[in-house]
Formats: C-alpha cells, sequence, structure tokens
C-alpha cells in the first residue's frame, strides 16, 4: 500500500517535471519564430493569449474619441479590437499624450499605439509600423469668411495652429515665416482657429472634416487639395516580437471583409485598396 503510494507520487513527479520541460520547450519554440520569417500560424500562436497594452490619444475622432459613457470608440478602437482578436490577444488600452507615444514605445512601457500615426521615415528610425491601415493626408481649416488662404503657399507668414507631435505640427513648421502654435489635442487647435487667435489649422483631413460636420467646432472650413498622403500603422516598439501577428491578423482581417465592415461603420463607404507597405514618399 504505502509503496505503491509512493511509486503514484513518483510517477505524478516525473510526469510534472516532464510537462514542465514540454511548456518550456513549447515556448522556446514560439520566441524562436518571433525572431525568424515564420509561417502565419506560428507568429499568431507567439502571442496567442497575451494580453497587450496599447496606447491611444481619444481626442482625435473618428479615430479614437471618447463616447457618451466614456468609453473609448472609434475606426482605430474596432481595428485594433479586431485585430487582437485575429491574432488571439486581448487588448488593454492606455491613453497617452500624442507626442509621448514614441518615447512610451521606445521605453517598452506600452506594446503598441493604435492613434491615426502616420508612417514616416523619420518615425520608423525609432519605431516600427504595421502595414499601412488607413490612407489619410493633412488639410488646411480656416475660417468660414476667409477669403485669403487656399493653400500651403498662401501660409507664408501666417499664425498656424497644429496638435503637438503630428505630421501636422510638423508641416506646419515647414512654411516660412509662418508662426506656429502647438496644442495638446486637435480639437484644441481647431478651437483656437474658431476663437479667431489663429489664420489656419493644418491637420488630419477625416479629423478635420469630422469635426466641421459634427457641429463640434463652428465655423470653419477646408479649403485646396490634400496636402500630404499619408498612411496610419499601427506603432510598435522597435523590433517588436508582436510584429508578425500583428501584420497577419491585419492581412486576415482585410481579407475576410472584417476591416470593411469597420471602414463603412465609420466612414459610410467602400474602403480604398491598401498598400502592403507605405509609399516612400509619405511625408
Ligand atoms: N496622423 C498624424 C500623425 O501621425 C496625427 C495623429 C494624431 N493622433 C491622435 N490620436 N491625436 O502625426
Amino acid at each position: 500500500m504505502f509503496q505503491q503510494k509512493v511509486t503514484r507520487l513518483r510517477f505524478l513527479k516525473y510526469f510534472l517535471t516532464a510537462l514542465g520541460t514540454a511548456v518550456i520547450l513549447s515556448a522556446c519554440d514560439n520566441s524562436g519564430t518571433n525572431t525568424g520569417s515564420s509561417s502565419k500560424d506560428n507568429s499568431q500562436t507567439a502571442t496567442a493569449g497575451k494580453t497587450i497594452k496599447v496606447a491611444t490619444e481619444p481626442t482625435f475622432p473618428p479615430f479614437e474619441f471618447k463616447g457618451t459613457g466614456n468609453e473609448i470608440v472609434g475606426f482605430d478602437i474596432d481595428l485594433i479590437k479586431a485585430v487582437g482578436k485575429a491574432a488571439g490577444m486581448t487588448v488593454e488600452f492606455q491613453n497617452l499624450p500624442f507626442d509621448g507615444m514614441i518615447p512610451a514605445l521606445q521605453a517598452n512601457t506600452v506594446d503598441a499605439a493604435v492613434s491615426a500615426m502616420t508612417i514616416t521615415p523619420e518615425r520608423a528610425q525609432t519605431i516600427s509600423f504595421s502595414r499601412p491601415y488607413f490612407k489619410a493626408g493633412l488639410a488646411i481649416a480656416v475660417r468660414q469668411d476667409n477669403t485669403t488662404i487656399a493653400n500651403l503657399d498662401s501660409l507664408k507668414g501666417k499664425k498656424i495652429a497644429a496638435q503637438i507631435g503630428t505630421t501636422g505640427a510638423k508641416k506646419a513648421k515647414s512654411i516660412s515665416d509662418a508662426q506656429v502654435r502647438e496644442f495638446d489635442s486637435a480639437p484644441l487647435a481647431l478651437q483656437e482657429l474658431a476663437n479667431g487667435n489663429v489664420d489656419a489649422v493644418i491637420n488630419d483631413a477625416p479629423v478635420t472634416l469630422e469635426a466641421i460636420k459634427s457641429g463640434n467646432i463652428k465655423g470653419l472650413k477646408v479649403v485646396g487639395q490634400l496636402i500630404t498622403e499619408e498612411y496610419y500603422g499601427i506603432a510598435l516598439p522597435k523590433n517588436s516580437p508582436n510584429l508578425n501577428a500583428i501584420n497577419t491578423a491585419l492581412a486576415k482581417i482585410i481579407s475576410d471583409g472584417t476591416y470593411a465592415q469597420i471602414y463603412k461603420k465609420w466612414f459610410n463607404a467602400e474602403p480604398p485598396q491598401l498598400p502592403e507597405t507605405a509609399p516612400a514618399s509619405t511625408s
């Protein structure tokens, strides 16, 4: 009887040790596939069951903003949730100022950022981007009664507002003799224009158009053509082990119609064809 119990215990011990080894082996296996050119299936199992912390700056409707119940909603939010689902990851959001996102990714305090962030060669030196998930561009906004500003040229020497750390702010600073005022959010920059304190705002076109259409900001209009063509990407720490899984999941939701469904929900239109990589000319 006693002998039998010992045997059973010993068996259990060996079994658990063997199980532990198997778990460690499979963990090694996963980390191995992260760095190499892994197959679709492997890259998904690398993240399966993981929770990823995703930074967002939710004052940028229709991409990320606070809903009526103070919950974070928007195109980007639906998109990253669908990506997480396809990759088997749980998504947890963290609000951050837009100009704090790249530092947070560099410090690895977040696993990703989804915030209508434009893929630029400059940013790609310090962080990694997923494949493009949205085509956008910058637009110039002025007050409705303005008749003198119609394009970039006519912004020379003017007062321009933009959100800090954005491609819009960078563009504004490249205009000769312009006085650029940077704000923590795009709505604050647009409000400054509505209040008559600056001559124009340079901001992502879909967001400025949405602010005007929703009536959130009154008395403004968009003038001229889009001044840039930009593509948004999911931002990740440089060489993140999640990059493959996120790209695979994005490709999956684009091909299975989930992406089109999310696009239609927020933009009431069919999505345009997206390139697999952002064109090099992107500002
Ligand atoms: N697309 C612009 C950029 O990447 C602006 C993004 C601002 N996003 C936000 N959630 N406030 O610089």
